[in-house]
């Protein structure tokens, strides 16, 4: 059996992480092999280059930006996923390629021309199997990141300003239109309980129709979540 590659994308505050969290107990107790991921800092030096990227501190130029992401990238391609698609396992990314397009391109305003090259180059082409947009309004994602800010330290590009985010968000939810195939959107402005019942229904079939998962779930307790970093 090959491998799955499944990526996480939405605004900051999306919710995405804790649904990510509470995804992954339910499929390994019902015996997938999973790993998880994220981008940027799914790997050693990737760890590094997001600590670099977001700190607040720091004034880091866009295309220094586009380029460390894209570098951050192929390390965990070449590092992580392909060899856990080899192995055959189901690897999540929280965030990938689509990121860059979102906001390196919309966001910042290079060119997709430019994006896209240099995604290609990052990537040698590997596009995800499924990808989940997290999709919710400005307003809602703004709420959720002033929230968690009051208790952790904001990060630099959760201060952008609105519009940014709204050329973000409308980038991904052009994606979205451009390739339903691969992107199915969430509406992730609900509470975390009805946001996970959305992303299992997705995942669940698909997951079954690759051969990762049984037809019989094993039941799981249900919990109350609490949200976490997203
Ligand atoms: P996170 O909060 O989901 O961990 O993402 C960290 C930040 O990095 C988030 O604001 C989005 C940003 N980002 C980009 O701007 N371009 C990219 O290619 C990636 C992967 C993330």
């Amino acid at each position: 059996m090959s491998g799955t590659f499944i990526t996480f994308e939405g605004i900051d505050g999306s919710g995405k992480s804790t649904q990510l969290r509470i995804l992954a107990g339910f499929l390994r107790a019902q015996g997938v092999e999973l790993l998880l991921s994220r981008e940027p800092g799914g790997t050693p030096v990737g760890v590094r280059l997001r600590a670099a990227l977001l700190d607040v501190q720091g004034e880091v130029d866009p295309l220094t930006e586009l380029l460390v992401f894209a570098a951050d990238r192929a390390q965990h391609v070449r590092k992580v996923i392909r060899p856990a698609l080899a192995k055959g396992a189901v690897l999540i990314s929280d965030r990938y390629a689509d990121a860059t397009r979102a906001y390196q391109g919309a966001g910042r305003g290079f060119s997709s021309q430019l994006i896209s090259e240099i995604i290609e180059l990052a990537t040698e082409g590997l596009v995800p199997d499924l990808t989940i947009l997290f999709d919710v309004t400005v307003e809602e994602s703004t709420n959720r990141t002033t929230r968690r800010s009051a208790k952790n330290k904001r990060d630099r590009l959760d201060i952008e300003k609105e519009d940014f985010h709204s050329r973000v968000r409308e980038e991904y939810l052009r994606i979205a239109t451009a390739e339903p195939q691969r992107v199915k959107v969430i509406d992730a402005a609900g509470t975390i309980e009805g946001t996970q019942e959305q992303l299992r229904a997705i995942i669940v079939p698909f997951l079954q129709r690759r051969g990762h998962l049984s037809n019989r779930l094993v039941n799981t307790p249900r919990h109350k979540f609490k949200r976490g970093h997203c």
